[in-house]
């Protein structure tokens, strides 16, 4: 198979920022995806539906023209979100979920919940209007080993929030283990997951064996072999809860590249025919389409696309880097060779 034509994808976990770079990375997804899922980490947060929708035109604005892309926005879940707050987001058109970080778990999380227990009557609000709660499930404890943070946070919290809450839409991000994909198969079908492509691609070997490598260093960190192997079932599974979200995290170079790197992957470039290698090394090029595009939509009580995306069996090698305002961003697999491409 040289061709492959899917349904258009949705990138379900995405990072745009704002400013100068936003324009740069919301054309690279804009050129494959339709829609995707807009995580609210600024500086300030994002957390009232005032400010997502203010957020929103800064990023249609910084569209190419004549892209038809569509931000689907979420709001930063505080200690001070309000039970009214719950109810504007559920009737606003643009507004599709609420995150949750831990507060410290990851890149701007100040502002996030430090006891998940103080935010259960807004879980409670959100289960009732019925808009799903996007989790980055990881403690933040200091004594716990980061390769262990998110498993504990599933023993710990996740499932007491979902057993609390068993009507509440909840999508554990970008898991990591197999103990995040079995809770997931085993949860009910309100609980779902996504999954980035460097969990799928890389164990942690690649962060650092040979020397340390801080384009693969993301939250949660990339792990052992084995969970990057149940990721990649999980996946190519055809099971409806795990679907595309590729955590695209753009820092600039200087920033990662540095005594103290920030976290964050840049897949936005070539997400798309990232997953396609995934799928291909397993001989499940037909999973895909599901997977990135139809699963997404469904969970989220979207609509499926009805336009299509044409990916083509082409090498091609992935730039150094990506020169933005004030530097560049090195993408994931900088130098190397993707083959797949999409066609234009
Ligand atoms: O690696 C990450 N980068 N993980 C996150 O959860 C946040 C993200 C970012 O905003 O840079
Ligand atoms: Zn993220």
């Amino acid at each position: 198979m040289d061709k492959l034509t899917l349904t258009q994808p949705d990138d379900w976990h995405l990072h745009v920022r704002n400013g100068e770079i936003l324009k740069t990375v919301i054309a690279h997804t804009a050129r494959q995806f339709a829609r995707a899922i807009i995580m609210p980490n600024l500086k300030p947060a994002v957390t009232t539906v005032d400010e997502a929708l203010t957020y929103r035109s800064e990023i249609c604005q910084a569209l190419p023209s004549g892209s038809n892309f569509n931000p689907l926005m979420t709001l930063y879940l505080t200690p001070d979100t309000s039970v009214a707050e719950v109810k504007k987001a559920a009737l606003a058109e643009h507004i599709h979920a609420f995150k949750l970080y831990p507060a410290g778990a990851t890149t701007n999380s100040e502002s996030g919940v430090n006891d998940l227990k103080t935010i259960y009557p807004i879980l409670e609000a959100m289960e009732q209007e019925d808009i799903p709660l996007l989790i980055h499930g990881e403690v933040t404890d200091d004594a716990c080993d980061i390769f262990d943070r998110e498993k504990v946070f599933i023993e710990s919290s996740l499932a007491s929030i979902v057993k609390t809450f068993p009507d509440l839409r909840v999508v554990v991000e970008h898991v990591t283990t197999q103990e995040a994909v079995d809770f997931v198969f085993s949860a009910s079908n309100k609980v779902a997951a996504t999954i980035t492509p460097q969990h799928l691609m890389f164990n942690r070997n690649a962060l650092l064996a040979g020397g340390i490598r801080p384009h693969y260093y993301c939250l949660p960190i990339i792990k052992r072999e084995h969970h990057r192997l149940a990721l990649v079932k999980a996946a190519t599974s055809g099971n409806p809860k795990f679907f595309l979200g590729t955590d695209s995290a753009p820092h600039l170079t200087g920033s990662k590249e540095n005594s103290c790197g920030c976290a964050g992957c840049y897949s936005a470039y070539g997400a798309l025919e990232l997953y396609a290698e995934v799928f291909e090394n397993e001989d499940a090029l037909d999973k895909l389409e599901g997977f990135a595009s139809f699963y997404g939509p469904d969970f989220y009580q979207l609509p499926r696309n009805s336009n299509t995306v044409t990916l083509q069996k082409q090498a091609w090698t992935v730039p150094a880097s990506y020169p933005v305002d004030q530097g560049s961003i090195t993408p994931l697999m900088a130098n190397e060779i993707l083959s797949w491409k999409i066609l234009d």
